[in-house]
């Protein structure tokens, strides 16, 4: 192991993973506001200046696909969709070579009207955000009484061709952890692949509880009440979701243990937030300032040092059960998850 960071090549950390996977925030803003994500009131948001513009969204990710080996874009928010210049970044990174494979993770409102658009651009798959089917308490959750608009954008997402659709569900003890056998039916009998999402301290209110959160297990267990699942023989590589077959398959279902599970050694992301600051990790407490660089007439070259330099300082995982822990500051909506 060489004590510092590589001058060429790809975006390799000291423990030697490979980051092939960049995700990029578009926006902190949202037009829910999930009870476990914001507050009722908002953020604090970025302002205009701070955010990269479309141009230096696609000449960073140029950057990343072109000298650093990066193959899978996503792009998050906030909520990506409400970015004006979505889907013309789609296009212009599905132009780049090699063509990065795209998706996005979305909480689906506008999705219906925007899919095509959305494919016929590049885009290839579709995350949706759901965590309830009930309206009432979706309206509770995210205090938007948005429900039918995320239904409404699976299935322009389905239509679209934008598979295979999958959904986020985070569960919440006595919020709607007992949904998750109705969460699970609805997204079989739609051809959705869902996936059950253990809570990360992530939140902006600091509010997160180790002692409440529904884990990984418990998920597991309740599901089995009502469906057989058996491991599945697809190769999980660095995907955040150990998957299951369901009653033989083909159906899946995948749980993502973030927190008794965490998949840190197999991690391949980089990250990239709205404001143009590269993260080397979700729970990342340092960033490192890719858009003062880009703005202080920095060639694609010098960009890409940078970021390889970012990545090598990526610590071995997140150390959410270390008493050090630390909560980073910028809340999910932020870092774009
Ligand atoms: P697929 O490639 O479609 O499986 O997507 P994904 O699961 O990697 O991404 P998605 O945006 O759907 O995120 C699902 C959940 O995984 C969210 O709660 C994310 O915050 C979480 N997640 C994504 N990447 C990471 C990561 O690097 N570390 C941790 N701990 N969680 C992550
Ligand atoms: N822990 C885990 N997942 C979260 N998400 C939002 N906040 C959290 C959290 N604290 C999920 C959203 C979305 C994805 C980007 O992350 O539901 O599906
Ligand atoms: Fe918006 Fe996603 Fe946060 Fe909900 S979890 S408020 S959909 S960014």
């Amino acid at each position: 192991m060489t004590a510092a960071p590589p001058t060429e090549g790809v975006l390799v950390d000291r423990y030697g993973r490979v980051a092939r996977d960049l995700r990029v925030s578009l926006t902190d803003k949202c037009n829910l506001r999930c009870t476990y994500c914001m507050p009722a009131e908002g953020l604090p948001w970025l302002a205009g200046p701070q955010l990269l513009s479309d141009d230096e969204i696609v000449r960073l990710v140029r950057v990343a696909v072109g000298l650093l080996g990066v193959t899978e874009v996503r792009f998050t928010g906030g909520e990506p969709l409400i970015r004006p210049g979505l889907v013309g970044i789609v296009a212009a990174v599905a132009a780049l070579e090699p063509r990065p494979r795209i998706s996005l993770t979305t909480n689906g409102i506008g999705l219906d009207r925007l899919a095509a658009t959305l494919r016929a651009a590049g885009l290839d798959r579709v995350n949706v955000s759901l965590d309830t089917l009930d309206r009432d308490r979706f309206a509770r959750l995210t205090r938007r009484d948005r429900l039918d608009d995320v239904l409404a954008g699976l299935a322009g997402a389905a239509r679209a061709g934008l598979t295979p659709v999958k959904i986020n569900s985070v569960l919440m003890r006595g919020v709607n952890d007992d949904e998750a056998p109705a969460l699970l039916r609805f997204a079989l009998d739609h051809g959705y692949e869902l996936r059950f999402i253990e809570q990360m301290p992530l939140d902006a209110q600091h509010g997160w509880d180790r002692t409440t959160m529904v884990t990984a297990d418990e998920i597991l267990a309740t599901l089995r009440q009502a469906y057989a699942l058996a491991p599945d023989p697809v190769v999980r590589g660095a995907a955040p979701a150990e998957t299951w077959l369901v009653d033989g398959g083909p159906a899946r279902v995948g749980v993502i243990g973030s927190v008794t599970r965490p998949f840190c050694g197999d991690c391949d992301r980089t990250r990239l937030t709205a404001d143009g600051q590269v993260r080397n990790c979700l729970f990342a407490t340092e960033e490192s300032d890719l858009r003062a660089a880009l703005r202080g007439g920095a060639d694609d070259a010098e960009l890409a040092r940078r970021w390889r330099a970012a990545m090598w300082g990526k610590r071995a995982g997140h150390g959410i059960d270390d008493p050090t822990f630390l909560q980073p500051d910028r809340p999910m909506s932020a870092i774009g998850g």
